[in-house]
Order: C-alpha cells, then sequence, then structure tokens
C-alpha cells in the first residue's frame, strides 16, 4: 500500500515521501480500514513543519517519532477486516471518525486503528463529507452547546470562522436562531456571507474587540490576543470560549479565569476535545438536511504535501478534503 511519510521536519511539499508500505494486520480490538477520504488538519500541518518548536518536545525533536510519521487524523472508509474482540463493526461497514484519540496515520490506503476510534457513516453521507465532520463538528459542538452552553437568539462571534470549526459552528449557532458574526479573511469572507453569517469581520482591516459591539458568545478558533481585550467586547454574562491558539494566550486563561470570578460574571473557558462524542447527534442532524458539510477540494492523494501547504497559507474555506481511490 501506499503511505506518506514524515522524514524529516521543514516545507511539506519538500518533506512528505511517498512510500510503498506493508499492509498492517488489525489486533484485537482493531479493525483494518481501506481509507476513501481523509482530511488536513492544524495537526498535520504542525508535524510536518516541526512548528511551533514547542511541539517537538511530543512529536521527537530532529523528525517525528515513528509512530507519527504517517500524518493524518481523520478517515472515512470501509472496513475490510477486523480482529478477533471488535464488536462493533464486521467487514464492509462504511466508518468514520477522528483517530487521534488512539493514533495517527490516515494518509495511507489503508489503517488499523482500534474500533473505539469510529462510527458507523450514513448511507446517505458521502466519504468526503464524513471525513469533513468529526474533529471540527465536534470543537463546535462542544465549544458552543457545552461549555458555551448557547441560548437561543444569543448574539455569538466567531473568531476564524472561515475555517473547519466556524463552518459547523455557523450552521450549529443558527438552529439556536443565533445573530452570528464571523471574523476571518480575504476571499473567505464572501463565501461566509454566502454561507449565512449575518455580519462578517476582515481581521486585516478591522479590529473587533475595539468596536463598541458585545456578544452573549464567542468561540475563539485562533486565540492570539490579550483575554482582557475579549471582556471589552463580552455582555455582562457573556462567554468566551478558545478552542485553540497561541500557548501564551492559553496560560492566560488559567490564571485569569478564577481571578475573574472575583469581579465579573464574565466567564473564560477552554475546551478539552472529546473526539467522536456526539457523531451520533450530528449524523441525525446531517440525515434531517439541518448541517450540511463545507468542503475545500477534494483533492486527489497525490496532491497531499500541497493541500497541507494550502492549509499552511490558510486559503482554505471549510475542511480540506483529499479522496484516496
Ligand atoms: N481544544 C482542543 O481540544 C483542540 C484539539 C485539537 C485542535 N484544536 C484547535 O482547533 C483549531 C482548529 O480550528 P479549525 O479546524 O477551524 O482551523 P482552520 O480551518 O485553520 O480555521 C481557522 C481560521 O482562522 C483564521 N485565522 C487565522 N488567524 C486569525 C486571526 N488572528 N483572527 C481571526 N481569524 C484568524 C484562518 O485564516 P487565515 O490563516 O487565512 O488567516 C482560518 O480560516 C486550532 O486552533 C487547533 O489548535 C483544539
Amino acid at each position: 500500500m501506499k503511505v506518506y511519510n514524515v522524514l524529516h521536519y521543514g516545507a511539506p511539499e519538500k518533506v512528505l515521501s511517498l512510500t510503498e508500505a506493508e499492509q498492517p494486520a488489525p489486533k484485537n480490538t482493531e479493525v483494518l480500514v481501506k481509507v476513501r477520504a481523509t482530511t488536513i488538519n492544524d495537526y498535520d500541518w504542525c508535524v510536518t513543519t516541526g512548528k511551533p518548536f514547542a511541539y517537538r518536545l511530543f512529536f521527537g525533536i530532529f523528525r517525528p517519532r515513528n509512530k507519527l510519521m504517517i500524518p493524518g487524523m481523520e478517515v472515512a472508509g470501509i472496513v475490510e477486516q477486523v480482529g478477533n474482540n471488535v464488536t462493533k463493526f464486521k467487514a464492509g461497514d462504511a466508518v468514520y471518525g477522528d483517530i487521534s484519540d488512539f493514533g495517527f496515520g490516515s494518509f495511507a490506503e489503508f489503517l488499523c486503528i482500534d474500533e473505539k476510534a469510529l462510527a458507523r457513516k450514513p448511507d446517505s453521507m458521502s466519504f468526503e463529507e464524513a471525513t469533513s465532520i468529526p474533529h471540527a463538528a465536534m470543537l463546535a459542538l462542544q465549544g458552543l452547546r457545552d461549555v458555551g452552553k448557547i441560548q437561543d437568539g444569543q448574539k455569538v462571534l466567531i473568531n476564524g470562522g472561515g475555517g473547519g470549526v466556524g463552518s459547523f459552528g455557523l450552521q450549529l449557532a443558527k438552529l439556536y436562531n443565533a445573530n452570528v458574526t464571523g471574523v476571518d479573511t480575504g476571499e473567505k469572507l464572501k463565501a461566509m456571507k454566502t454561507q449565512g453569517f449575518d455580519t462578517v469581520i476582515d481581521y486585516k482591516k478591522e479590529d473587533f474587540t475595539k468596536s463598541d459591539q458585545q456578544y452573549d458568545l464567542i468561540l475563539d478558533c485562533k486565540t492570539s490576543r490579550s483575554l482582557w481585550r475579549f471582556l471589552k467586547v463580552l455582555k455582562p454574562e457573556g462567554r468566551y470560549v478558545s478552542i485553540g491558539g497561541r500557548s501564551g494566550k492559553l496560560l492566560q486563561m488559567i490564571y485569569m479565569g478564577p481571578m475573574l470570578k472575583l469581579f465579573s460574571k464574565k466567564r473564560l473557558y477552554m475546551v478539552t476535545l472529546r473526539a467522536n462524542k456526539d457523531l451520533e447527534y450530528i449524523n441525525k442532524l446531517y440525515e434531517d438536511n439541518k448541517i450540511n458539510c463545507v468542503i475545500d477540494g477534494p483533492y486527489t492523494f497525490d496532491k497531499i504535501p500541497w493541500a497541507i501547504q494550502r492549509f499552511g497559507d490558510g486559503l482554505h474555506h471549510g475542511k480540506i478534503v483529499i479522496s484516496v481511490n
């Protein structure tokens, strides 16, 4: 089978090599999946480029450890073979999931992964749509509903609204009749407006933390500013929920969060992803035509290095999807 390996850190188009590998065999609770589609995520950019440098403490100092050499953390495909103790699936089942709790390696024609990393794919959902869902939709849902406690008719802002999380975030917020502002840049703003954002703001031209607008809930996909600035644009009982960003700013939340409770009803939170937790709920929304998948691509398997660079350059709108045939 063909797999992508990161041999050392650098520009994706230089360091990712397509090589032949032996097809793996599933252990006890694992299934062998024939990969039909996968996606590009922040993780793939970081493990390929080795940046931010601090991540190398986890990935490996000079190159990714053996277990991380094949990137890719979302998959949709067909179960080919099951391990002796597998109970959820049989050969021929169509599945999808975020595999990051159990390993990585979806930039390959086949992969073995624990059955707990996968859910059944609805028949009406294509493999390309399915693979675009788990990571971004779970972060958006857990950020808005579980942590942000979104309420009907609220005023919501999604910072980084043009990416994978933002496109699901908008649709989920609209189920609560929210008025949604999206912050991003470039060509994406037009597509975001078409997708249904009530207001869009170009972060390269305007700083929304300096405006007089206030929000009940801010979902931040790219925490990059001082947190004090977000407090100014939160309503008196508003919630700011970060799903990721610069480590210094995220650390700031750890000491600012409890301090804030002493003098304000505004709240700061961070989401800790629980992978695949509510895929059944998302499947139901999809089958009821309440959400759709915003896909950049799909691109072919040979385009993976180029697609990771595209992700790093921030040129995508929605999820970058790769078809593997
Ligand atoms: N909490 C957890 O457990 C957990 C787990 C895994 C991942 N994550 C995080 O989840 C996030 C992934 O979100 P995603 O998939 O939606 O990423 P994405 O597809 O890259 O979308 C992020 C969007 O934000 C835009 N952006 C960049 N800088 C910005 C700024 N200063 N202000 C406003 N927008 C900005 C980007 O556009 P341009 O680049 O074109 O400017 C891009 O369109 C990452 O931050 C990752 O670290 C969290």
